[in-house]
């Protein structure tokens, strides 16, 4: 472990209300129990199942305005590149995409989402640190705007590529800052010892490189030091400062540098816990790259999405264990893992109407899947729910259907689309077929036997 310990909650848990009056798209209504935008939840439960996961589109639009917003206010010229990875739901890709924002890509499968989503080319930029020659190949073919390199040895491949299909890569180099980003271990990602990126005191030869090498266009840096980061603006503003001193010596080297790709990692009040706003992040790209008079790049993933869903989940029954109230609910950690993979607290609010007011006594929320792991809550204040009951998991918009699994042999959970008081289902449970699809029993595999005694 490398991360400086999280700073503890603070007891109690927040309550209903308190959830509720952070997160303006979810109302109590005395009829139809929790609304997204207009739509009651129960009314999606019926039409598409559970579980299944709900995003608020004006949510999505919102916290894409506000951060623009935050942007200019600060003075920056600067583009939105949503990365994909958070949620790369089509569905998802084309409010924003509607709303002007582009996308950052990590795979082949991502860079075909956001062009199916309509995402243009040309507001698209590849990111990360195992890119295949096939995937190169896509982007150099999509002419994309930007491939963020995250090695000397990856420069030399994307030339190579380049050069051989006649294409010029636009190319900005990731450096490393070797900053410590004060966010869970798992996700931190500019430590010096972390796979990302190139060490900053390496930037400047391999910048100068890659200006030299026929195949490719420098267009700048890039740096994305973290994920859910709350602990403040210090890391970010130490990052910024470190690449703004290196655009500097590029540039005094005669280097050409087009722009700067901030990343993203902005994080989000899961709990109660402080976090920063867009007005401070902004603040710290201006403070470290202001002077420089070039356009930013973002790439913001949790912070627009993560508050837009909600994992929509019924009660399968309670169960009084020997030292717990358990919840069991339908939904798993194959659906939501980051409470099994991060330690993560999401709020949880019955849907029912009466549910929202009854009494409370402490429960162990728990999934279906056979491992202990799989626990969304402990100790969690809910009111006694009957089987069918529905819960809505919160701020489960970004690296919740992203991250899901078919572990258990469960399906894929359906996703659904609100705006205002529309909704539509945008992607089907999948189905048992689906889930099977693909899979083959060799003929030369011995036949099924009786089981042997
Ligand atoms: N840019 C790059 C290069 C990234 O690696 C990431 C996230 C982002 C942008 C977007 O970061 P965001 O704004 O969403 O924090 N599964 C974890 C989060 C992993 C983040 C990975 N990289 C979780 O559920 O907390």
């Amino acid at each position: 472990m490398t991360a400086a310990p999280l700073p503890a909650p603070t007891d109690p848990d927040p309550t209903f209300a308190e959830l509720l009056a952070a997160r303006p798209h979810l109302t109590r209504h005395a009829f139809d129990g929790l609304v997204m935008e207009e739509v009651p939840l129960a009314r999606i439960a019926e039409v598409a199942g559970t579980p299944s996961w709900v995003y608020s589109a004006g949510t999505l639009r919102r916290r894409l305005g506000a951060l623009r917003r935050a942007l200019d206010g600060a003075g920056l010229a600067a583009t939105i590149h949503f990365a994909v990875k958070a949620n790369p739901c089509l569905a998802v890709l084309r409010v924003l995409a509607a709303a002007g924002a582009g996308a950052d890509v990590v795979s082949e499968g991502e860079l075909r989402a956001a062009r199916a989503a309509g995402i243009p080319a040309s507001a698209i930029v590849f990111s990360g640190v195992g890119k295949t020659e096939r995937e190169l190949r896509l982007a150099l073919a999509e002419d994309i705007l930007q491939i963020n390199a995250e090695s000397a040895e990856e420069v030399e491949a994307i030339a190579a590529l380049a050069a051989a299909l006649g294409r010029t890569a636009r190319v900005a180099l990731r450096v490393n800052p070797d900053v410590d980003a004060r966010t869970h271990a798992k996700i931190t990602t500019g430590r010096g010892e972390n796979k990302f990126g190139v060490a900053i005191s390496d930037a400047p030869a391999l910048y100068a490189r890659m200006a030299a090498l026929a195949g490719i266009e420098p267009v700048g840096v890039a740096v994305h030091i973290g994920s859910q980061i709350t602990a403040g603006m210090a890391a970010y503003r130490a990052a910024y400062a470190k690449v703004g001193a290196l655009v500097r010596e590029l540039r005094a080297a005669g280097l050409p540098v087009a722009r700067v790709d901030c990343g993203g990692g902005l994080g989000i009040p899961y709990r109660d816990e402080p976090a920063p706003l867009p007005e401070a992040l902004a603040g710290a790209i201006r403070a470290g790259l202001g002077d420089l008079g070039l356009p930013v790049m973002l790439e913001p993933g949790r912070w627009i999405a993560g508050p837009a869903g909600v994992l929509l989940a019924s009660v399968v029954r309670e169960k009084r264990g020997a030292a717990h109230r358990f919840v069991v609910v339908d939904a798993g950690m194959n659906d939501l893992v980051r409470p099994a993979m991060y330690e993560a607290w999401h709020g949880m609010l019955p849907v029912a109407p009466e549910a929202l007011v009854a009494p409370l006594s402490p429960a162990e929320v728990v999934g279906p899947v056979c491992e202990t792991g799989d626990t969304f809550a402990r100790g969690r204040a809910l009111p006694a729910m009957q089987p069918g009951a529905l819960v809505a998991f919160l701020d489960a918009g970004a690296y919740g259907a992203a991250m899901s699994s078919t572990y258990n042999l469960r399906p894929l959970a359906a996703e659904v689309l609100v705006d205002g008081a529309r909704f539509a289902v945008v992607r089907d449970r999948q189905g048992y077929d689906a889930l099977l699809a693909g899979q083959r029993l060799p003929p030369w595999l011995a036949p099924p036997q009786e089981p042997a005694r």
